[in-house]
């Protein structure tokens, strides 16, 4: 409607318009809880440009997006390396960065629903993991593999294409040869653990709890077994 302005992110319109193309019902929430958000509060500031060697990819992941808008978000919000800590594999650390539009550190504060862009270097594997938050992940650029389940079967995701997690299902993600740049939502429980599972022995497992504090990368805290109970609720 003539001099209706909407004061949604180019980048939210961009998730909504994806998400209405697939017409799956259970995308309902994640879009009802984008809806919810109020864009006129206050933004946070644009900060400097990262300047971090996985950035060397996001110019052809850019280019290659499906969707332009999702271009102009990659050219606009503030990356940032997710995981850091002792012990964890560099090259995994390092090929990781997002870069948050809504959420609890991104552009539009909201601690309701997380949504910005999700990049990966090259031969990356994100190991099997599990979070309270349910999750959509729309491949922007490149080609993801997936995999929900510990013994679920493994599939890709390419551009336009997108993927639902439930809450606490654990799912794994590796990249190939060339980088991927994904979109992600996420609602639900935004500030509990990621829990990165780890197998000891043939039957038996162990979680390793990741937080974060808003704006800082997310850091190991704990480790623990994982019962059979555990392991079933995670597969089911
Ligand atoms: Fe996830």
């Amino acid at each position: 409607m003539l001099g209706e302005v909407s004061e949604r992110p180019e980048f939210c319109e961009a998730m909504l318009e994806a998400f209405a193309h697939h017409k799956d019902g259970s995308l309902t929430p994640f879009c009802d809880a984008l809806k919810t958000i109020d864009f006129s509060a206050a933004k946070r500031p644009k900060k400097c440009k990262l300047e971090h060697q996985t950035m060397r990819y996001l110019d052809h992941l850019k280019s290659e997006a499906f969707d332009t808008r999702f271009a102009r978000a990659a050219e606009d919000l503030d990356w940032s390396q997710i995981y850091e800590g002792d012990g964890l594999n560099k090259d995994l650390a390092e090929g990781m960065l997002a870069a948050q539009c809504v959420g609890t550190y991104g552009r539009h504060p909201s601690d309701k629903v997380a949504t910005g862009l999700f990049l990966l270097a090259p031969d990356i594997h994100y190991p099997l993991h599990t979070h309270a938050a349910s999750e959509v992940y729309l491949c922007v650029s490149g080609r993801l593999q997936l995999r929900h389940g510990m013994h679920g079967a493994s599939f890709d995701l390419r551009r336009g294409e997108l993927s639902i997690t439930p809450s606490g299902r654990v799912h794994e993600l590796k990249t190939y040869s060339e980088p991927v740049m994904l979109a992600y939502l996420w609602i639900g429980d935004l500030t509990a653990p990621t829990w990165w599972w780890e197998q000891t022995s043939n039957d038996t497992w162990q979680r390793v709890s990741w937080t974060r504090i808003p704006g800082e990368p997310w850091k190991q805290i704990g480790v623990e077994p994982i019962s059979q109970d555990d392991i079933q609720k995670a597969n089911a």
